[in-house]
């Protein structure tokens, strides 16, 4: 029998005086990854997944008569989702039901967890997340601290708040799984791919199955017959991976990436001009087109917005005011995708709108993109529009995941408008002594919040608050809904997004200084809704890609297999010390396979390959190849350019 503390105090002297004794074998947590004997498919988080996840062709035979080959391992390790905020939840029970205040970025996936774990009908539990202060993944999945407080309030009978510490987070909450990828590649002499080979292996926990998906952009991003990816799994004594921002791809394309630029360099060829030579027409994995794909226009704008043409190939050539430069580039893509998502849609007799939706803000802006997307409908300025989102009892929403609630909920939230406007054509043809009593509702329109004759202007028309007033009616509201196209069976379409980063560090051989210098990003993610708040998601993505490629690892303890840099001071992320001004681009090619404006969402996109235009930057200054993440001054020692 469990009892809870009723007093922090009381809690910690508990905690202290409890004695365990266990028998202690020696921790796994060898930083080589072979992978385990796993059979051919696996059961994963995200359902069954075959190890030879994509195939074309023959690519070992491609391989071995290449005329030019590249063959490299590339390794990223354990990183730590920090959001400022920890985790945290505080849990309320009234008689069988419990409140879960809780910063989640999926609060309905929550309640239904904690529905089962309780035994509780799903409509007696009610999660409320208002505000996230980020979370990166790590808020993505409910963690063991949820139906902890929820089990301690039950037995208390009163409140229980419960937070972790920065130190629990790294081992309960998540973490990017450390990864190594054997890329192959087989080319002309002229630059022309033949073969590309991915063999990758993730780490994971000795009880979950998380699926680190680095080969999702492999099969697609560029244009070679002969392909395979495969991939394996090594069991760790860890606290299990989870998805951290860009889950998969951006490990993958680090080291896809990483080996395109080094067979640009291998055949001296730029290595944006070898891009462009491999440009696929179809997503060749699939066999099927894509949605909307213009990765060249992207590797265009940002070579001449950076300049990329002065540079100079060879190695510690390029020098401004006494620091040698290095420049570096690589592509970025992403997964577009809807979930489902229902939304609720109000207009006002006071003139005002109310849109709501249970999906999450977790920073990224969705309070100000569903604000504006009610504005667009209802015709009214933003500051009339109320949104209500981050609430169980609202219409269920998307996770804010996989860069999706954004493209998710545009049709529900049209929908759910189109609906309430549909209604209140009916009460202007039905009310008495509305202008439009004699008219059919098809006669009339909707537009600048105004209600008029088809055949006229919206200027001949009424707003709709006057409309409700004189029916007398507080508000009309309308729902709506959308369907997942997020693992889709058979999709017509491949839907990603596509971008580029060219990136310039400056080198100080004397006192092996490293600093990225100037970043230039574009991006082609559909049509930018919010082009501030957009601006800063990949910002603060290419800030994180700093981080990824020159700070950030989680390292393990051999003696008891905790993670021994468990804080910020020995964690490090980039901070704005190292950060220099980011050039962001976005071209703005609305994509109407993902919904009617045809945004596609952005968030993880800008993490995507940065380390590989870094990386590449950095041998381009110092004459050094580091595959291995994060690039350590330890690493750059060697390096042969003096000043
Ligand atoms: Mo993101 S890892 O889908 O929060």
């Amino acid at each position: 029998m469990c009892r809870a503390a009723d007093t922090f105090e009381t809690a910690k002297a508990a905690a202290d005086a409890v004695r365990v004794t266990y028998s202690k074998n020696k921790p796994n947590v060898e930083s080589d990854l072979k992978a385990d004997d796993d059979p051919a498919v696996i059961e994963t988080t995200y359902g069954p997944e075959h190890r030879l996840q994509s195939e074309r062709g023959d690519a070992e035979a491609a391989f071995a008569s290449a005329p030019v080959k590249l063959d490299q391992t590339y390794v990223t390790p354990s990183e730590t989702h920090n959001p400022i905020e920890l985790q945290g939840a505080t849990a309320i029970w009234d008689a069988s039901k419990l409140t879960l205040y809780e910063e989640s970025q999926a609060i309905f996936n929550m309640r239904s967890v904690l529905a089962q774990m309780f035994g509780l009908p799903k409509e007696n539990v009610r999660v409320i997340t208002k505000f996230v202060g980020s979370g990166f993944g790590s808020k993505l999945w409910p963690w063991t601290h949820c139906p902890l407080a929820a089990a301690a309030a039950r037995q208390l009978g009163k409140p229980v708040k419960l937070v972790l510490s920065r130190k629990m987070t790294f081992q309960t909450a998540g973490h990017r799984a450390r990864t190594q990828q054997r890329v192959r590649l087989g080319a002309t002499p002229e630059g022309k791919l033949v073969s590309l080979l991915h063999d990758y292996v993730y780490e994971r926990s000795m009880l979950d199955n998380y699926h680190e998906n680095c080969g999702e952009a492999t099969s697609y991003h560029y244009s070679v017959p002969n392909l395979r990816v495969k991939f394996g799994r090594a069991k760790r004594n860890i606290g299990t991976p989870s998805d951290m921002r860009g889950p998969g791809a951006v490990p993958g394309l680090y080291a896809t990436e990483s080996a395109m630029n080094e067979l640009a360099d291998q055949l001296k060829i730029d290595p944006v001009r070898l891009r462009v030579l491999n440009e696929p027409k179809i997503d060749e994995g699939l066999g099927i087109p894509f949605s909307s794909r213009h990765y060249l226009e992207c590797l265009e704008l940002g070579a001449e917005k950076f300049g990329w043409s002065k540079r100079t190939p060879e190695v510690g050539s390029m020098k401004r005011d006494g620091l040698t430069l290095g420049w570096g580039m690589a592509g970025a893509s992403w997964i577009a995708a809807r979930f489902a998502a229902e939304a609720n849609f109000e207009l006002r007799d006071d003139g005002t709108a109310r849109v709501a939706c249970g999906t999450q803000d977790i920073g990224t802006g969705t309070y100000t993109i569903l604000a504006q997307l009610a504005s667009l409908k209802a015709g009214v300025p933003l500051d009339k529009v109320e949104v209500a989102l981050g609430d169980t009892s609202l219409p269920e929403g998307p996770v804010s995941g996989g860069s999706m609630a954004t493209g998710s909920v545009v049709p529900a939230v049209f929908d759910a408008a189109d609906n309430a406007i549909a209604s209140l054509l009916t009460i202007a043809t039905t009310t008495p002594g509305s202008p439009f009593e004699k008219q059919k509702p098809d006669d009339l329109a909707f537009e600048t919040g105004r209600i008029f004759v088809k055949a006229g202007a919206p200027a001949g028309g009424i707003p709709f608050a006057d409309l409700l007033r004189r029916a007398n009616l507080r508000l009309v509201t309308g729902s709506g809904k959308s369907e997942a196209t997020f693992g889709e069976k058979k999709p017509k379409f491949s839907t990603h997004s596509f971008g580029c980063h060219f990136v310039e560090v400056t080198w100080q051989p004397e006192i092996a200084r490293l600093r990225v210098n100037r970043v230039v990003t574009v991006i082609d993610a559909g049509r930018i809704i919010n082009p501030l708040a957009g601006r800063n998601q990949i910002e603060g993505a290419v800030v994180m890609g700093i981080g990824m490629a020159l700070l950030e690892h989680t390292s393990y303890d051999p003696q008891n297999g905790a993670p021994i840099n468990s804080n910020l001071a020995d964690y490090i992320v980039a901070v704005n010390a190292d950060v220099p001004s980011i050039d962001v681009h976005f071209l703005d090619y609305p994509d109407k396979v993902i919904n009617q404006l045809g945004a596609r969402g952005i968030g993880e996109i800008g993490l995507a390959g940065f380390a590989a235009a870094i990386t590449a930057a950095v041998h381009h200054a110092t004459g050094v190849r580091v595959r291995e993440l994060p690039v350590k001054i330890e690493d750059l020692l060697t390096s042969s350019i003096l000043s």
